[in-house]
């Protein structure tokens, strides 16, 4: 981009002009995050973006992992725009529901019935509903840092801020936003995610009282952060033995993780199942998938689950075709992403060396969370939130996430980078070859000012 040239003028005139339509200029708190300014975007093909001012992004931000199979894939617009000329919307039955959800029996062992919604955060209450109409008992277990969504119940224990923390062996359920039912952070018990001992004494605290567990297989939304060995035996085993219902959040690691997920993928079989993102393809759809016995509230008509746009046509159609690509792309799916990811973050760790940036990339390559060191921070992997917090130095990742943004290639805003079926080794290594100058410039400017200035107003 050039010099004395702001690149994103269009995308700033336009967040200028949303302030008197749109309360705060955007529409999910998240991505006010975005530095210069929260981007606008006008069209997308396979890997690659494009925003209001031309500029062209190798994008690894991908719809905030939803997009698998890359941006607008031409069949599934076709599909969507076939389906749209039939109907948009019946408020009723389709058999393309049933294939949707044979499909997804077919996927997923554990998937032996299913429900749809339009988001993951409606299903994550669809479970906890189930869960405790299935154990008469009122309690959530979930891990700190571990995002469910942004209802009152999908928030609890998520960005906690230190003075909130509480000790190590009990964390408070904090809720990051107010105007929460006061009662709802009092049902939730948290614990330190990636500690089996540590969860094993948190659940004997409350005996018969926790109606279930619920966690991100992969914490992907602090840090990058695989289950350590045991975790996700652990919660079966205390499942089973204390009769609590195991909920896996697979919203990011569905499909993305390979056609059975990261159950699949890790091997473990869960009482119910969160998918989201990729299931739709970038179409606003999620999905309860569970063995029968939990779906025993809903069966006898004594739990409630409704939504007015609930498996929509348009979204049925989209995962349809989403499902089909991922079973098509068969033993090479999650595979050649693996292989994918791991050679892009080998290629920003050498980046990271050459300029003395203390960069630490983690994560199975499908995802990864690029973390950068604060100063005298321990190197070693990350294993759960407060250590996340501790060490990762999120103002100078901001700085290196703009650098990059700069030069064409689109990461999180928080840190995340995720993989798509639509990148190949020639987009990795142009996003390398991008990636240079950024970090370049990142090293100099940092080392300059002992902080971010931004290379452009
Ligand atoms: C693990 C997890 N669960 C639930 C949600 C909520 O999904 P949605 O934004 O579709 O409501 C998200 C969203 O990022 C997520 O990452």
């Amino acid at each position: 981009m050039k010099e004395n040239h702001d690149p994103f003028a269009r995308s700033r005139e336009l967040f200028a002009r949303a302030q008197s339509s749109i309360a705060g200029g955007i529409n999910s708190g998240i991505r006010k995050m975005e530095q210069p300014v929260p981007l606008y975007f006008t069209r997308g093909e396979g890997p690659r973006v494009w925003d209001a001012d031309g500029n062209e992004y190798i994008d690894f931000q991908i719809g905030q992992g939803a997009l698998l199979y890359g941006h607008a894939p031409k069949g599934m617009a076709d599909a969507i725009a076939a389906q749209a000329r039939l109907g948009t919307h019946w408020a009723a039955q389709c058999e393309l529901e049933i294939e949707v959800a044979e499909r997804l029996q077919a996927m997923i062992p554990s998937a032996e019935l299913i429900r749809f919604n339009n988001s993951a955060t409606e299903v994550v209450c669809a479970a906890f509903r189930l869960a405790r109409a299935h154990t008469g008992r009122p309690l959530i277990l979930k891990f700190e840092g571990h995002y469910h969504g942004w209802s009152d119940e999908g928030l609890v224990g998520f960005g906690t801020p230190p003075e909130r923390w509480g000790d190590d062996e009990q964390p408070e359920p904090f809720h990051p936003s107010r105007g929460v039912i006061p009662e709802v952070p009092q049902q939730f018990v948290v614990a330190r995610w990636n500690d089996p001992e540590h969860l094993q004494r948190r659940v004997a605290q409350f005996p018969g009282k926790i109606a279930a567990i619920v966690f991100e297989p992969v914490l992907c939304n602090t840090g990058c952060m695989e289950p350590a060995e045991g975790m996700l035996a652990a919660i079966r085993e205390i499942c089973d033995r204390e009769g609590i219902v195991m909920i896996a959040d697979e919203t990011i690691t569905g499909f993305r993780f390979g056609a059975g997920g990261a159950q699949g993928y890790y091997g473990f079989v869960p009482d119910l199942t969160v998918l989201g993102k990729a299931l739709g393809g970038g179409t606003p759809f999620a999905a309860l998938a569970g063995r029968r016995a939990f779906f025993t509230g809903i069966l006898e008509g004594s739990v409630i689950h409704a939504g007015t746009l609930n498996a929509n046509p348009l979204c049925l159609a989209a995962a349809k075709w989403c499902l089909d690509f991922v079973c098509e792309r068969g033993a090479r799916h999650p595979g050649e992403m693996i292989e994918l990811g791991r050679r892009l973050m080998e290629g920003l760790r050498q980046l990271g060396k050459e300029h003395g940036i203390p960069l630490r990339l983690q994560g199975p390559g499908l995802v990864f969370h690029a973390t950068l060191l604060k100063d005298g921070a321990e190197d070693g992997p990350v294993r759960d939130y407060r250590d996340y917090v501790r060490r990762h130095d999120a103002a100078r990742w901001t700085h290196l996430r703009r650098c990059l943004l700069e030069e064409g290639v689109r990461a999180i805003e928080r840190g995340l980078w995720f993989l798509s079926m639509a990148h190949n080794d020639a987009d990795i290594d142009e996003a390398l070859g991008r990636a240079k100058p950024a970090f370049e410039r990142h090293a100099e400017q940092w080392k300059a000012n002992g902080r971010g200035s931004p290379s452009t107003a």
